[in-house]
């Protein structure tokens, strides 16, 4: 950043003569209809994530407009400009191979054009992060807003949201007990609105990590996608951003490991998505924070999930923003924060909760009694995943949380898509299923498949949970005993790659462990008989250049190339 330039002399293009540089770029932006009066202002940009394949963005350009007036109300210049936008079912193979590429494009067009200070509108799962991943890189000011989540739907005096709803409703379809016909109709009603996901997804995990790291303005992140708060907060984070750009504050003087620190505890107290895991890593990663998965696991054991949302609980996110938003869960909690963390507004973390109206509601539950007495997620550790593993815990069945199985194994996508639902397949209930090569690498794109369908056979009669293990993700609106994120995967040669039709596997929640019961003089012989999997078009563009450079979850899926060089810090640490 060039911290001492204002207005249009910011990153000029270089021909060795930097007032014709200057000349020629006010020569082309006065053709915008731009006064020399708005071009002495500071210049906040506003990065434009709206796309006509992305429902979840539906409300930018008047998220856009709102901002806008907020910058003007405070003196400044908004300049939005346009990038890589996704929705998580326009993205194929999948979001998470295109989240990089959009941070990229993020980093590259802040960089390269004059702002003083830029506004980041995310708001479906990938975006977020990626926004943050970009915008951390170049060390900038630099201020979140989302779109906000969906206001819920209703089937036959039924609420409903996406999408726990859509995966429960269609695993009913699949177990026959509802046709055709009305499956179809629920279609129509399960997204009724502009805004993200309504539970607690991925998109509402990291808004609400996102508040809690101190980079959006307070009470920002629940607020339905369509309600006029969120313009009126839209509006507030057009007036903060011509401060921030005064300020000079850049997002590494607010992400630091403390803070970092803060989210990781709000993830476990929000019963959040894996996902919100894999990508606070990746954001930490560009600025040399790296997160300590077993730290991460213990402050897990003392930060019980406290808020009632689907799929851990009942609520939707309009509940949530009715009954406070972030506020009453950070209260409950503020004796694990770190209440020093400066937030984008310049005051601490406990200015802010102090601050907070708090009232008597029901979807955040007091300290005292939680809805689930530990953390959403457990890491795992063993010889089938030695880097971790990690099972959203307080979405799992209790009955399966301690369990040894048979292992029925997908040596890929296609063939878990080929062989699940034949009355063939040799699989039980009391089985555990296995999904192969779907892991960052393998999938490519680490595609959100380790929530993997019970068998057509099983689900007929009634089973609705078995214990399935994968290098996959899960959406967070998914639910199950469902272990994820097995590292290595299998496409570098992990051991879950050398899983067998009819091997013993031990998963034990409680102790933290995953246990392939396999003699290793056996997994050695499987070992040399490896071979990675092939992919389609790996030799030339995008794809060739994620799969030679992606990194494990565990690194946040993040290109080895992005993440900054040295290690600054490990969080959590409290
Ligand atoms: Fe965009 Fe769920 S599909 S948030």
């Amino acid at each position: 950043m060039e911290k001492d330039r204002t207005g249009m002399r910011v990153g000029l293009t270089q021909y060795g003569d930097a007032g014709f540089s200057l000349f020629l770029r006010k020569a082309f932006i006065k053709a915008m209809g731009y006064s020399d009066s708005a071009l002495d202002r500071p210049i906040v940009g506003i990065v434009n994530t709206y796309s006509g394949y992305n429902a979840c963005h539906r409300n930018v350009p008047d998220l856009i407009d709102a901002i806008k007036r907020g910058v003007m109300l405070s003196g400044g210049l908004p300049v939005d400009f346009p990038v890589l936008s996704m929705h998580e079912s326009f993205s194929a193979p999948t979001s998470m191979f295109l989240r990089n590429l959009m941070s990229m494009d993020t980093e590259e067009m802040i960089r390269a054009q004059p702002m003083q200070s830029v506004v980041l509108i995310g708001g479906c799962d990938k975006t977020v992060p990626a926004l943050l991943m970009g915008a951390a890189s170049v060390n900038i000011p630099a201020i979140l807003t989302v779109t906000g989540p969906m206001s819920t739907g209703s089937h036959r005096g039924e609420r409903l949201g996406a999408c726990t709803d859509c995966r429960r409703l269609w695993g009913k379809h699949r177990a026959g007990e509802i046709d055709a016909a009305e499956i179809e109709e629920i279609n129509g009603k399960l997204a009724p609105t502009a805004g993200t996901c309504m539970v607690m997804g991925t998109a509402s995990t990291m808004a609400l990590v996102s508040e809690a790291l101190g980079v959006m303005l307070p009470g920002g992140a629940a607020i339905p996608a369509v309600h006029a708060d969120r313009l009126r907060h839209a509006e507030a984070t057009g007036v903060e951003a011509v401060a921030l750009a005064k300020s000079g504050r850049v997002l590494a003087d607010i992400l630091t490991p403390a803070a970092f620190g803060n989210a990781l505890r709000v993830l476990h107290a929000i019963g959040g998505s894996t996902n919100g895991l894999v990508h606070l890593a990746a954001v930490a990663g560009r600025l040399g924070i790296r997160i300590d998965y077993d730290a991460f696991d213990r402050i897990g054991q003392e930060t019980p999930v406290l808020v009632d949302l689907k799929p851990s609980g009942q609520h939707y996110m309009e509940d949530l923003h009715k009954a406070g938003g972030l506020m009453p869960i950070l209260r409950e909690i503020r004796h694990l924060l770190d209440e020093d963390c400066i937030t984008i507004t310049g005051k601490r973390l406990g200015e802010i909760i102090d601050a907070a109206d708090i009232w008597e509601q029901d979807v955040v539950r007091p300290f005292s009694n939680p809805i689930y007495p530990r953390g959403g997620m457990r890491v795992l550790r063993g010889n089938l995943a030695p880097d971790g593993a990690i099972i959203k815990q307080s979405a799992a069945s209790p009955a399966l949380m301690k369990h040894t199985g048979r292992a029925v194994v997908f040596t890929s996508l296609a063939d878990m898509d080929r062989r699940i639902d034949s009355e063939e397949l040799d699989v039980k209930a009391d089985d555990i299923l296995v999904l192969q090569n779907a892991g960052p690498k393998g999938g490519p794109g680490m595609p959100e498949a380790g929530y993997i369908p019970i068998p057509a056979k099983l689900a007929r009669q009634g089973v609705s949970d078995m214990v399935r293990i994968s290098d996959a993700r899960m959406s967070g609106t998914a639910y199950g005993t469902i272990v994820l994120h097995a590292s290595p995967e299998a496409a570098i040669g992990g051991p879950i790659g050398l899983v067998r039709d009819g091997d013993i596997i031990s998963l034990d929640v409680e102790n933290g462990t995953l246990t392939l019961d396999v003699e290793d003089a056996e997994l050695e012989r499987r070992r040399a008989a490896w071979s990675p999997p092939a992919h389609e078009g790996a030799e030339r563009g995008y794809l060739k250049l994620y799969l030679e450079r992606v990194e494990q979850a565990d690194r946040g899926c993040d290109f080895d190339f992005l993440v900054a060089p040295e290690t600054s810090g490990v969080t959590p640490q409290k």
